[in-house]
């Protein structure tokens, strides 16, 4: 695939269909992935492929909300305000959307995909850029995923409740969970994959100093 397509047709899908994804096909994906650029080489991330019946576990945990007296919410916090300009995007991209149905079992579910995949960094590494490297192998391995025919919707959501994550998986009692990525074959009939999508002009957001 051509980069420029790999860039361009790469969305977020939020219907998949039921297809397991095959284990050799996310281990090519990881593999070419873990050629993302870190902080000095440092590759301070952790990634989870969950699928069967740890999956199953985790979207029945997520149907009986947390049941601990004090959830602690997410490792990292979630963005609640953001200045008008910007809220504007997020409220244009709600308004293309709310016309579609997401996939049947909606994001507590994945969007119905076979496999999510959980990124997370190790506890006692409070460093912003750990994050920002996070997003880069994350970016990494949806492009990889669309160049084999795969969609991915990666899901803040699917890490609101790290606590159970910990519980659920295995050597992760030590690990902060940064983000998760729905992974799994395409609906590419359903609307919610289809709408066209909105990006800000060039002109709003960079600036040439020559
Ligand atoms: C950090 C991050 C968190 C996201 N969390 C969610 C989520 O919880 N649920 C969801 O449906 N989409 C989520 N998305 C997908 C964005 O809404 C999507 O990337 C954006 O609208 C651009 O659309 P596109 O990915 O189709 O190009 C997230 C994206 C990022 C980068």
């Amino acid at each position: 695939m051509k980069f420029e397509s790999a860039i361009r047709g790469r969305r977020s899908i939020r219907r998949f269909k039921p297809d397991a994804v095959p284990q050799e096909l996310i281990r090519e994906i990881l593999d070419e992935a873990r050629w993302s650029p870190s902080w000095a080489n440092t590759q301070a991330w952790n990634i989870y492929v969950v699928s069967g019946k740890t999956l199953e576990r985790l979207k029945d945990a997520g149907k009986a909300p947390n049941q601990r007296e004090a959830p602690a919410g997410p490792d990292f916090r979630m963005p609640r305000e953001w200045p008008p300009h910007l809220a504007a995007r997020t409220r244009q991209l709600f308004d293309l959307r709310s016309a579609f149905a997401p996939g049947p079992t909606g994001p507590a579910e994945f969007f119905g995909a076979p496999c999510v995949l959980f990124f997370a960094a190790e506890k006692g590494l409070a460093n912003d850029y750990v994050l920002f490297d996070g997003g880069l192998i994350v970016q990494s391995v949806c492009l990889a995923a669309h160049d084999k025919g795969l969609g991915s919707c990666i899901m803040a959501m699917a890490v609101r409740d790290p606590d159970t994550l910990r519980e659920l998986l295995p050597r992760a009692a030590d690990k902060k969970f940064v983000i998760g990525v729905a992974l799994g074959y395409p609906d590419n009939e359903a609307a919610i994959n289809r709408f066209e999508r909105q990006r800000a002009q060039l002109d709003e957001f960079v600036t040439w100093a020559r």
